[in-house]
Formats: structure tokens, C-alpha cells, sequence
């Protein structure tokens, strides 16, 4: 009946794992321009409040439900959560979340993972080099994009390449594929990220007449700290959802990853050195690229208003054009590019993994035939953000399946843990095979301080952005019909989905009645 499931080779492949899903494009893309669109040094007490007070939580809270749903032979949120609460006939539907989330952030990041690897290729071919304005480079984006009179079709074979890419790691497994994969690429990672740190940090003032464009600003405009911040609540939600995305927390992926653990693997010190390997990553790392070569080339004005100009300007305009300035930016723009593309392909396999995990879980089929079932029907879902980029899609799946998806499971999750599923329970579970144990006073955030905030998020966040975005508000009209196109996609996926728990269920129950 049931078949072993497979299982982590070392403890430090599940930490690589599980750090390899968390540094991904949030880091070195994402973060960068949330933090400077949010103000720079006002955004980052905020951030570091919410990685106390929800990532770090929430990420213990998803090793230990993910360790005890695998347990039971499940690795997914629909009968992780069924498991937890046997006597709620709904919840496990709830749990689909777990599943759609990750295929709707799939759908958009694979893409965008893509261009990195062909902006490496032309970093080393020249291929941008001519552009030597923003809008310039921006006009070689947009081409890229198969916008503005450009040609799709390379952009679309670097995707089909990327696409396959991910199929094939995750065909060979968690131990052989994505264990694998994620020791290898992650000191390659670090390795990149440190040579561009390095070479960023040296750049000194690189215009003499514009003696204020020097280093020691570029990191201050990050890091002096602005308390007045605090009373906004838009720099909260911006903080909470920076932390949310960035530990790959709130969705699903890591229940999965942890579902593959055996019982007494502890999960208390693994999650924080995650965590930890994340937070290098973003603060350190994707805090000393973007940020500050940006500010000593373009200055202060610019960067904010670069960033506001589009999520992705910072990354593929601004930093290739800074590469065509300093020597040797061919092999530098490389580093960048691969860094991000390795980054990316790190964290799209463990999106991909919980749909993979759900079919051989809940139907009982082979990895083999989960994998193909899984590729064709996510290579049509990604199709939509490729060939309607530029009509507003991108952002309405990054709303609904990178923000809100996130708050709302994370608040569910939290809440079952601490009080369906019970705080003494819970902190035993924790504790199983624990080779560190939790401060004392986290007992009582994961009980109170998490939830409530997660509400108080949710709250906020739905009058503040979720009823304008609801509206359509600041879309143009020619876009309103994709807009709503996407929204009908994304429910037809949730439907699709809530229907397979449905069958899986129904399926498990006669063959129970047959047995008796
Ligand atoms: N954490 C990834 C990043 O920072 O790019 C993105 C991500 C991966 C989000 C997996 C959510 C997830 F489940």
C-alpha cells in the first residue's frame, strides 16, 4: 500500500535545501527594491520585527507540521492539515492553499528566472552592451520581452530551457535531484555574491563631481534607521511581505520540504540555520549590490525612482548598465546574472515540489508519472505570465499567489498549530529530537504575539491594498480584461485542485470500507 517515501540524504542537504528555496530573486531583486521604494533605513526595523516575530516562528512551525504530516505519509498542506484536526471535514481544502500558491508563484518566477539566465549569456556575448542610458537598456528589456515591436521567441527559448531544467532536477528526486542540485549551487551562490560585494564595496566615489554619489551614503540610505517608519502601516505590510516571500514561509513549500524528514530529526536548530543562511544572504549580500552601486552611479532620487518605475528595473536595467562602466564588467554582469539564475532555479524546484509530492502522495503514483503529469499542466500555467506580461498579469499573480495566499496560510496555520492542534503539544513536537531548544519566551509569541499580528496584518493589508487591487484600481481599461481573465484562470486552479482533495478522499474512504 502505502510506498516508502523518500527521504533527505544529511541534515545538511535539508538546510541547503531549505535555505537554496529561501535566497532566491526576493533576495538580490526583491528586498533591494521594496527597501528602497519603502524608504531605505525605514524599511529594515520593521523587516527585522517581523522576522522575529513571524518568519523565524513560522518557519519552525512549518519543519515541525511538515515532520509530523510525513509521518503519516502526507506532504502537503490538505492532509497535513486533515491530519491535525480529523473531525473538520474542511480544512483539509483550506490546505489546497498549499498547493496553488507555490503552481501560482511557479507560474511567473520560472519566467523571470529564465531572463537571468539569458541576461549571463549576453552578458559574456556583449549582447547589452550597447545600451548606455536607462532608456536604452530599458528599451533592450522590453524587446527582450517580446514587448514594444520585440520578438518573443528567444526570450521563449531560454524559458523552455529554464522550464526543463527544473522538470529534470526534481525528476531525480529529493536526495538525487534537489539535495544535489542545492550543494552544489548554493557555495557557487555565496561564492558570486561575495566577488560582487566585494567589487561594489570598492567603488568609492565614482564621479568626483557629484562628491555626495560615494559609498559610505549608499549604505547609509539602507541602514540609518528611521524610526518615524513605524507609523506607517504600508512599510509593515511591505516588511511582513518581504520576510513572508524571502524565507519561502506561508505557503506550503517548506511543510513539504519537511515532510521528508524522518521523526527524530530535529527541526528547532536546521530551521534557524536556514533562517540564518537566508538573512546573510539578503541583508549582507543583497544588501551590498543593488542598493549602493546603484546610489553611487544615479544617486538617491534616481534609485527611488528606478525602483518605482518597475519591480524589475533595478536588476536588469540599472546593474547592466553599471556593468557596461567598470572594468571587466563583462565577467562581472556574469557573475550577477548567474548568481540570480542559480538563486532562482534553487527556489522554483521547491515550488514545484509540493504539487510533485500531492499526486504521489494522495494518488499513490510514481515519481516518474507525477513528474510528467506535474510538467505538462505547469508548463500551460506559466504560459499566461510569457504572453501577457506587459497587460498587468505578473503583478495580479504576484498579489494573489506571493502575498495574499501568504498571510492568509500563515495565519491558519499558526492558529491550528497553537490552539487546534494545542501549545503543549505543539512545543513537545517542536522539541522531538531537538538539538537546541527554543527560548521559553517564544512559547508564548507562536501562542499569542503571531497570530494576532498575522491578523492585524491580514486586517490592515485587505483595506489598505487588497480592496483597491479588488477594484482594479491605477489598471488601465485595455487591461481590465486580463486582470479579470487571470482572476477566472486562478479560480478555475483552486476549483481544479479542491476537486482532486476531493476524489484523493473519497478514494482513501472505499478503500478503508473495502478493508473492513
Ligand atoms: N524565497 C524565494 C525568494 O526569495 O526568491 C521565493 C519563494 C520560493 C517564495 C518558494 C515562496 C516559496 F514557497
Amino acid at each position: 500500500m502505502a510506498k516508502a517515501r523518500q527521504a533527505w540524504g544529511t541534515r545538511l542537504g535539508i538546510i541547503m535545501a531549505v535555505a537554496g528555496s529561501a535566497i532566491g530573486l526576493g533576495n538580490f531583486l526583491r528586498f533591494p527594491v521594496q527597501a528602497a521604494s519603502n524608504g531605505g533605513g525605514a524599511f529594515m526595523i520593521p523587516y527585522f520585527i517581523s522576522l522575529f516575530l513571524l518568519g523565524i516562528p513560522l518557519m519552525w512551525i512549518e519543519w515541525t507540521l511538515g515532520r509530523f504530516g510525513g509521518g503519516f505519509g502526507h506532504g502537503t498542506a490538505p492532509g497535513i492539515f486533515h491530519t491535525m484536526w480529523e473531525k473538520n471535514r474542511f480544512i483539509k481544502y483550506f490546505g489546497v492553499i498549499g498547493i496553488f500558491g507555490p503552481l501560482i508563484i511557479l507560474s511567473y518566477y520560472t519566467y523571470i528566472e529564465s531572463w537571468t539566465l539569458a541576461y549571463s549569456v549576453f552578458a559574456l556575448t556583449g549582447k547589452y552592451a550597447g545600451a548606455s542610458t536607462q532608456e536604452a537598456m530599458k528599451a533592450f528589456l522590453a524587446s527582450y520581452q517580446g514587448l514594444g515591436g520585440g520578438k518573443i521567441w528567444p526570450a521563449y527559448i531560454f524559458f523552455i530551457i529554464t522550464f526543463a531544467a527544473n522538470i529534470g532536477v526534481i525528476y531525480y528526486g529529493i536526495k538525487g535531484g534537489i539535495e544535489k542540485l542545492c550543494n552544489i549551487a548554493l557555495p557557487f551562490l555565496f561564492i558570486f555574491g561575495i566577488v560582487l560585494m566585494a567589487r561594489v564595496l570598492t567603488l568609492g566615489t565614482p564621479d568626483m563631481s557629484k562628491p555626495t554619489w560615494n559609498l559610505a551614503n549608499g549604505l547609509g540610505f539602507l541602514w540609518n534607521p528611521d524610526f518615524s517608519a513605524l507609523k506607517s502601516a504600508k512599510v509593515w505590510l511591505a516588511a511582513a511581505g518581504q520576510i513572508f516571500f524571502t524565507l519561502s514561509v506561508g505557503i506550503g513549500v517548506i511543510l513539504t520540504y519537511a515532510s521528508y524528514l524522518k521523526k527524530g530529526d530535529d527541526v528547532v536548530l536546521s530551521g534557524l540555520s536556514a533562517v540564518g543562511t537566508n538573512e546573510l544572504a539578503e541583508v549582507v549580500i543583497g544588501g551590498s549590490i543593488i542598493i549602493p552601486a546603484a546610489f553611487v552611479f544615479f544617486g538617491p532620487v534616481d534609485i527611488k525612482a528606478v525602483a518605482q518605475s518597475g519591480a524589475f528595473n533595478l536588476g536588469f536595467v540599472t546593474m547592466p548598465l553599471i556593468f557596461n562602466k567598470i572594468f571587466l564588467g563583462a565577467l562581472f554582469g556574469f557573475a550577477w546574472f548567474f548568481l540570480l539564475f542559480l538563486a532562482g532555479i534553487t527556489s522554483s524546484i521547491s515550488l514545484a515540489q509540493p504539487a510533485v509530492a500531492f499526486l504521489e502522495d494522495e494518488f499513490d503514483i510514481s515519481r516518474g508519472k507525477a513528474v510528467a503529469i506535474f510538467g505538462a499542466a505547469s508548463f500551460l500555467l506559466c504560459q499566461p505570465a510569457i504572453f501577457f506580461l506587459g497587460r498587468g498579469v505578473v503583478n495580479e499573480l504576484d498579489f494573489w499567489g506571493g502575498t495574499f495566499c501568504l498571510v492568509l496560510f500563515a495565519t491558519v496555520e499558526t492558529i491550528l498549530f497553537a490552539w487546534v492542534f494545542g501549545m503543549e503539544k505543539a512545543w513537545e513536537e517542536i522539541h522531538h529530537g531537538a538539538d537546541m531548544r527554543v527560548p521559553g519566551v517564544y512559547k508564548f509569541i507562536i501562542k499569542y504575539v503571531t497570530p494576532l499580528f498575522l491578523i492585524l496584518i491580514l486586517g490592515f493589508w485587505f483595506f489598505q491594498e487588497g480592496v483597491p487591487t479588488i477594484m482594479m484600481k491605477g489598471i488601465a481599461n485595455a487591461d481590465k480584461p486580463f486582470v479579470l481573465g487571470t482572476r477566472i484562470f486562478l479560480m478555475a486552479i483552486f476549483a481544479a485542485l479542491a476537486v482532486m482533495v476531493k476524489v484523493a478522499w473519497k478514494r482513501k474512504r472505499d478503500r478503508e470500507a473495502l478493508k473492513r
